[in-house]
């Protein structure tokens, strides 16, 4: 049997059809509009809004349904400004020049000054965590967009609990993760600062239908 590949190249009459907006619902114009933001204002979230937000995450699919996450949610000033210094101190000491570069900058602020960062832990004996954990954080990326509000993965959290030094810092601040749980999945949140910026461009030829 021979299988056919054909490379996708932004067909006229899928973008034609998928871009407008009156064929778009809200749960894919909310999906289509989500961007990382680098920049926000120091006002909290309501109680209501991370609620809703922590929901959506424990609401995602899980393998086995084992739901193996755990959400810890770091509203503390002092303690996300110690988390801060940590992982920018993680960027400098980076063999990836890029990261070193980035943290180099006078203004750079790992956290962008969001109110609030959300590590999703997940746990290491269950099957998938590092999938579970991702997309639970994918759905509270998405369900904080449909709010208003924005958020920016941290890979910078993940960085620092991935050395012993690292593991230290979280518990010198005092952030215990449940037994057996590590950081898979982090995020901040918060009210942009700025207007939303367009989606960068999708890359051409990265989906191919066969048959
Ligand atoms: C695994 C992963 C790690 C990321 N780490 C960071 C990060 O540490 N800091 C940051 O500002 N953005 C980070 N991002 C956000 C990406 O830079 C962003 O998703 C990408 O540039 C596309 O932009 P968009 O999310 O607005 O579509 C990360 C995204 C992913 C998926």
């Amino acid at each position: 049997m021979s299988t056919v590949t054909t490379p996708f190249r932004s067909p006229k009459w899928m973008w034609g059809t998928i871009n407008q907006e009156s064929t778009m619902n809200e749960t894919i114009r909310t999906i289509l509009e989500r961007r990382s933001i680098r920049a926000y204002k120091p006002d909290q979230l309501d109680e209501t809004s991370i609620g809703q937000i922590v929901e959506a995450g424990r609401h995602a699919p899980s393998a086995m349904n084992q739901q193996s996450w755990h959400f810890t949610v770091i509203r503390d000033r002092t303690l996300l400004e110690a988390l801060e210094i940590a992982c920018k101190k993680v960027f400098l000491e980076s063999d990836i020049e890029a990261l070193r570069e980035v943290a180099g900058r006078p203004d750079f602020s790992v956290f962008y000054h969001a109110p609030v960062l959300f590590i999703v832990t997940g746990d290491t004996g269950a099957l998938a965590p590092q999938y579970d954990c991702t997309l639970a954080m994918e759905n509270m990326m998405l369900a904080a967009a449909s709010l208003g509000i924005s958020s920016c993965w941290m890979h910078s959290i993940m960085m620092l609990y991935s050395t012993e030094k690292g593991k230290a810092v979280f518990s010198d601040l005092g952030i215990a993760f449940p037994e057996r749980y590590e950081p898979f999945a982090a995020a901040v949140f918060g009210y942009s600062a700025i207007s939303l910026p367009d989606a960068a461009p999708r890359k051409e030829g990265d989906v191919t239908f066969i048959g």
